[in-house]
């Protein structure tokens, strides 16, 4: 079987400003992989680009051998990829059940089957708070609740755009432990992220993009053992 996800010579502008000069990396299923880069260098752009938010003006996208790159969000997200966007979006006046209720997709062949109880197992506290307005609940329970009303749509792939920013250091830790228990359900997850404590603990590859360039790709392994490479394009 190929790649889930194989990315190729990836170019995108805002105007014209040339933002993606040329992404390529590849994805196996059931991999965990951090996109990781500092401040500007493309991150965002490339979920965007993944997800047809943004068009590509060259190169490919194919997911599960079919090329979607050109493609439609909607028609990306009902191939089975689901995007968590770096600004929490969750809708506000409606409670934990009725958010999870909207993001409710048909089943597809192969692919985790979420419901909400099998969700409140892996987000305990959504389960305490089924009834709250999702505007009366903390940051970090609001990205909780992102990330699993995206999973309600049963993806195959996911797209973390920088999980644990603007949580607090113990959230951020509950966040790891909640991806490692989701990459335990066999779900694929692109996440990016500038937090090298947090994607050690849950990657199994890396990806490093700067300028709008992939410039490293390795196991999280090598890149933890690598100074120089950390030191060039991670701020740490
Ligand atoms: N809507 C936009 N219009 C014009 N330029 C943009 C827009 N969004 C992002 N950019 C620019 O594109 C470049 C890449 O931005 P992007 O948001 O992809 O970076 P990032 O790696 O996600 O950064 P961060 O870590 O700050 O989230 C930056 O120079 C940014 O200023
Ligand atoms: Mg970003």
């Amino acid at each position: 079987m190929g790649a889930l996800l194989e990315v190729s010579g990836l170019e995108a502008y805002y105007g014209r400003a040339h933002i993606l000069q040329g992404v390529g990396f590849a994805m196996a299923r059931g991999e965990v992989l951090a996109l990781m880069g500092r401040n500007g260098a493309g991150k965002s752009t490339t979920m965007k680009a993944l997800m047809g938010l943004v068009p590509p003006a060259r190169g490919s996208v194919s997911f599960e051998g079919r090329r979607i790159d050109g493609r439609e969000p909607f028609e990306i997200a009902r191939l089975g990829i689901g995007y968590v966007p770096e600004e929490r979006r969750v809708f506000s006046e409606l409670s934990v059940m009725e958010n999870l209720a909207v993001g409710q997709r048909p089943l597809r062949e192969g692919v985790p089957h979420w419901t909400p109880d099998r969700l409140f197992a892996l987000f305990p506290n959504l389960g305490r708070m089924r009834d709250r307005p999702a505007g009366a609940m903390s940051g970090g329970e609001q990205q909780m609740l992102t990330i699993a009303r995206t999973l309600m749509g049963n993806p195959s792939l996911v797209l973390l755009d920088e999980p644990s920013e603007g949580l607090a250091p113990v959230i951020v830790e509950e966040m790891a432990r909640t991806i490692l228990a989701l990459k335990g359900e066999r779900l694929s997850i692109l996440l990016s992220e500038q937090n090298l404590h947090f994607a050690g603990q849950v990657a199994d590859r890396v990806a490093i993009i700067e300028k709008g360039v992939i410039r490293f790709t390795g196991a999280m392994d090598t890149l933890k053992a690598d100074e120089t490479v950390r030191a060039q394009y991670l701020s740490v």
